[in-house]
């Protein structure tokens, strides 16, 4: 695994051994609206017109200039073919950093989700000033619950987010075996 080595819009900025990952920006905006266009894809993600998908873009763009991380493309390494969306995400109403992941749906029971995820976890805990990386996930989301418990991520707490119920997942920075804060 590569670390993110720059902070340009079409950079590559990690590499794992399937993916390749790319800052997300307006450029992916056609990519994205197909990517919502599956309600297989959509059933726990809050809906997005494209509209929404530019200003997240723009969000996305603003995060990587000011806090040098941010939402990333992800791309199969050989086909170079888009295949979701990951990274992290700053949430300043819970002053916590986020990891997220969105595949479309013939990329899932791969693997990539935990390896796209897994590589923003570490390089987080790794670069950040952090005591812990979170995935806020909707209880009934299991593929994505699966995701975090791989992760070695644990449920903090319960919260809202977009107006839904979340279990918020955690991975603190040292964690001890039985995965509370070490
Ligand atoms: C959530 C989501 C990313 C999970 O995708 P996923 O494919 O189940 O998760 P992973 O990519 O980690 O793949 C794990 C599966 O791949 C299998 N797999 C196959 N080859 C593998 C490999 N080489 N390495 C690891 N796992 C592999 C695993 O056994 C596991 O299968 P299982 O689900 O039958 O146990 C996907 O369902 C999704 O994009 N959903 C819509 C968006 C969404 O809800 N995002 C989360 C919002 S909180």
């Amino acid at each position: 695994m590569s670390v993110p080595s720059g902070r340009s819009p079409d950079e590559v900025v990690l590499v794992t051994p399937r993916l390749v990952m790319r800052p997300l920006t307006r450029d992916y905006l056609a990519d994205l609206v197909d990517l919502y266009a599956d309600p297989g894809v959509t059933r726990f993600l809050k809906p997005l017109d494209e509209a929404g998908h530019l200003r997240r873009c723009l969000e996305a763009e603003e995060m990587w200039a000011s806090r040098g991380y941010g939402r990333v493309a992800l791309h199969n390494v050989a086909s170079g073919r888009f295949v979701g969306r990951g990274g992290l995400q700053y949430w300043p109403r819970f002053e916590e950093v986020e990891v997220t992941w969105a595949l479309r749906r013939d990329a899932w029971g791969q693997g990539l989700a935990t390896e796209a995820g897994g590589s923003w976890v570490r390089w987080g805990l790794e670069h950040l000033d952090v005591p812990y990386i979170t995935a806020m996930i909707a209880p009934e989301n299991t593929g994505s619950c699966a995701v975090a418990e791989r992760l070695g991520m644990a449920v903090l707490r319960a919260d809202t987010q977009h107006g839904r119920e979340v279990l918020v997942y955690a991975r603190f920075r040292a964690q001890s075996p039985d995965g509370g804060p070490g």
